[in-house]
């Protein structure tokens, strides 16, 4: 049983989920976010990527977890980049190969900014960021592997389900279907290009999959269910609240994805910082989350079984979406203290208020009545609660301490491994296919 703590799993708890089903397995160290000067600072081991790269063989495991030497200095010992870039910015990886350049040196890598060679992707300086990319790909789940049979039943039963159950699938349908399309346009559009590491782009790749992915569940859902399609893939331009919530996430791609926009002065960066908060704190921290609650509410009154674990399956990819931005956010914090001012940290709160507020009116737009055992006032208190856990998962105080959590059964909600099939519908227990001959 995972220890997943509501709605944010710490990086050590995230392996676990990762790798549960798997026969024990020696792992790196697991370096805690919320110490980024420990992170930027760990030695550097050369085979510890090697030894994951490879885990699906237990034996080369248990022979690469022992302690290795650390890359001889004169591998790495200057960096490399294109002559012919102005200062500032970083580079983007698309440069003139600089050829016989000095070989790079990991201390010279940088989340932003850097001007090091970015398409080496050893050696690690960012373990964590490689990890996550590991743990991500141990997910790995398809929405076709899940039974809609049940759903299809319910939903085409004139009284299977009432017609306030039915307006908040849809809804949240409408939301979920174009949110992912938006993160998607946000990674590849609009930060890659100003994220200069490529242990985090090797991530971010990774996660513009899984937001793939999700589009194609709830693709897969309405298509199951016959909605009508336009109905629900232009709520984001005829339904207020979930146009509200998508209009404060794309003033944030709209400016980095400006060609014109580059980092390399605090005030870029202080730019490029909110965006990751806008999409990694609110979107993807606040902004599913009420969604989230319903539909896995659903599951657990037997109805709706099959969403509803398509929602579980994506809930658990964007904990880990959720984690790695936090850990993104705190390393450029340390890395670039100068950005972090007083009048930057009001800002964030500020943009967190108005998240709150935008995802508040979107519980009560779903749910104008209480329905499956909530109502609206109970997500005031999720909302102020989880609102909370983001803000100091980011060094900023807490604002909502007393907020309690109504729903500690989201808890559970990430133990997605075979032996603990919570909805009773197929679960394919992915841990690379069948190459895992030894499982
Ligand atoms: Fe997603
Ligand atoms: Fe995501």
């Amino acid at each position: 049983m995972l220890s997943f703590d509501d709605d944010f799993t710490p990086p050590d708890q995230q392996k676990t989920d990762a790798l549960a089903a798997k026969p024990a397995q020696p792992a790196p160290p697991v370096q805690q976010s919320s110490q980024p000067s420990q992170q930027a600072n760990a030695p550097v081991q050369q085979s510890a990527p090697v030894q994951t790269a490879v885990s699906t063989e237990p034996a080369v495991l248990t022979q690469a977890a022992q302690p290795q030497a650390k890359v001889p200095p004169q591998q790495v010992e200057t960096i490399s980049f294109a002559p012919d870039e102005a200062p500032g910015a970083g580079v983007t990886g698309v440069e003139t190969i600089n050829f016989n350049a000095k070989r790079l040196r990991v201390d010279d890598k940088r989340i932003i900014n850097c001007r090091a060679d970015l398409n080496q992707l050893v050696p690690f300086k960012y373990e964590w960021a490689w990890k996550k990319y590991m743990d991500s790909c141990a997910n790995h789940w398809m929405p076709q592997e899940i039974s809609m049979a049940r759903d299809i039943a319910l939903w085409k039963d004139p009284n299977g389900l009432t017609d306030d159950e039915r307006l908040i699938i849809k809804r949240n349908l409408g939301f979920f279907s174009t949110a992912d399309s938006l993160v998607a346009n946000n990674l590849v559009l609009a930060i890659y290009r100003h994220i200069t590491n490529p242990e985090c782009r090797q991530y971010l790749l990774r996660q513009s999959f899984e937001e793939a992915v999700h589009t194609h569940a709830y693709q897969y859902v309405i298509e199951s269910l016959g909605l009508d399609e336009g109905e629900i893939f232009n709520m984001y331009r005829e339904v207020p609240s979930i146009h509200d919530k998508d209009a404060f996430e794309l003033q944030f791609t709209q400016e980095l994805a400006d060609p014109n926009f580059n980092t390399g002065t605090p005030e870029t960066d202080q730019r490029f910082l909110r965006n990751l908060i806008g999409y990694y704190g609110i979107m993807e921290g606040l902004f599913f989350y009420v969604g989230f609650v319903q539909m896995l509410s659903f599951g657990r009154q037997n109805k709706m079984t099959g969403s509803s674990e398509q929602f579980q399956y994506i809930l658990r990819d964007e904990s880990m979406h959720l984690n790695f931005g936090i850990d993104l956010i705190n390393q450029i914090k340390f890395e670039n203290p100068h950005l972090w001012t007083p009048e930057f940290e009001k800002e964030v709160v500020e943009l967190f208020d108005q998240g709150l507020e935008l995802e508040y009116q979107y519980a009560v737009a779903t749910m104008p009545r209480g329905v499956l055992g909530l109502n609206s006032s109970m997500f005031s208190e999720y909302l102020r609660f989880i609102a909370n856990r983001r803000m100091k998962q980011i060094g900023l105080p807490g604002k909502y301490d007393s907020a309690k959590n109504p729903f500690p059964w989201m808890s559970e909600m990430l133990d997605l491994k075979k032996e603990k099939n919570f909805f009773e519908t197929r679960v394919i227990d992915y841990q690379t296919g069948g190459a895992l001959s030894w499982e």
